[in-house]
């Protein structure tokens, strides 16, 4: 049985204004009529898995629980941060939780604001790593890049792979521009999905080697923690102390017992506006309404109203995405999805 880990304490900003701080987006139907935790849940629920075990930060757990509830998904166990500490600490705590029964258990570490629309080519993707997780590997998954991304990781393969999980020559993670370029030309590099399978005791192992000073704070967290009302909420005191950065750069960067499964089965991480206007179905003309939405002669847009008060209507739009909520409107061309971080920041040092 392979254990889902679904790490959901992130906060996207390039979604405003749905993904809020205080809800981002891995709590919102952004493509389809569930949420992008649920999708990550319901991905991950078959034969092959345990219940999964979720990681998230103090300020999501009842949201949590209900999303699980409304799919009809038991949790394993759900793990909650004092506070939010990057990825690192979080499947350090994970692996030490399953760990404590059985040093064995295989984990599956996913992210919950992404959309992977093929579930079954998933699951044999997940499937076809885990030979090498009986060797001792620790297991990546990676997409063919289509551009030179910076804001993803890139995994060097050791030699073609057909399909089978290959040793990695090495995981460079958030790359500048230039290196970018550099590796999409070279074509022996994949992107990360941010998919991870390995035992808990190997990362554990990772960990002392290469995150030696995060090991203790991590344990101590656990065996300070409380469980309380089905939550286990790890100790503040020991927690503040475990570094903040994500495993990325604390172990996947160093480690030399890294392995790849590439997988073509169609994958998202909804990075901006443009991303979700790729992966919702459209008309014949490119548009996508969503809520209280009209288009009138429209092409190649986005309007979207998840407010309950405001009705969208565009005419003659092309390369648009109009987003509405109670409180915030955003309009925007398509081709500056990027910018609406910007956006927020502006918005930050307004108030
Ligand atoms: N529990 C918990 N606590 N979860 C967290 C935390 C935290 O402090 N921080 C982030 N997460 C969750 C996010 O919600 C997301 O589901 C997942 O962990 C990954 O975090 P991101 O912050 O979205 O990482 P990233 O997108 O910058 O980079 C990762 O994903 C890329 C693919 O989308 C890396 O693994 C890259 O190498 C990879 O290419
Ligand atoms: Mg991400």
């Amino acid at each position: 049985m392979i254990t889902p880990v679904i790490l959901c304490g992130g906060s996207g900003t390039r979604l405003w204004p749905l993904s809020r701080k205080s809800y981002p987006k891995q709590f919102v139907p952004l493509v389809g009529d569930k949420t992008l935790f649920q999708g990550s849940a319901l991905r991950m629920a078959s034969d092959a898995f345990a219940k999964p075990v979720v990681i998230t930060n103090s300020d999501f757990r009842f949201i949590v629980t209900e999303q699980l509830q409304e799919v009809g998904i038991d949790p394993g166990a759900i793990l909650i941060e004092p506070e939010g500490r990057n990825t690192a600490p979080a499947v350090l705590a994970a692996a030490l939780y399953l760990a404590k029964k059985d040093p064995e258990a295989v984990m599956l570490v996913a992210p919950s604001d992404h959309v992977v629309p093929d579930t079954a080519a998933f699951q044999a993707a997940v499937l076809k790593g885990l030979e090498a997780v009986e060797d001792g590997k620790l297991v990546t998954f990676g997409i063919t890049p289509t551009h030179a991304e910076t804001a993803y990781g890139y995994l060097e393969l050791s030699e073609a792979s057909e399909g089978k999980a290959v040793a990695l020559k090495q995981f460079v993670e958030k790359p500048n521009e230039q290196r970018a370029e550099e590796m999409v030309a070279a074509g022996s590099f994949l992107w990360n999905a941010g998919i991870f399978l390995f035992k808990a005791a190997d990362i554990i192992e990772a960990f002392k080697k290469y995150a030696a000073d995060m090991v203790k704070p991590v344990e101590d967290a656990i065996r300070t923690g409380q469980t309380d009302l089905g939550f286990c909420r790890l100790g503040a005191d020991a927690w503040s102390n475990a570094e903040n950065i994500s495993i990325d750069y604390a172990v996947m960067e160093k480690a030399d017992n890294l392995a790849v499964v590439p997988f073509n089965g169609g994958w998202s991480d909804l990075g901006g506006w443009d991303a979700v206007w790729r992966e919702t179905p459209k008309n014949a003309h490119g548009v996508i309404t969503s809520g209280e939405a009209t288009a009138i002669d429209c092409e190649d847009t986005l309007l979207r109203s998840d407010s309950d008060r405001l009705e969208v209507v565009g005419i003659g739009l092309k390369n648009i995405m109009a987003v509405a909520m109670n409180d915030a409107v955003l309009v925007a061309d398509m081709s500056r999805a990027q910018d609406v971080k910007k956006a927020v920041e502006a918005l930050k040092a307004k108030n």
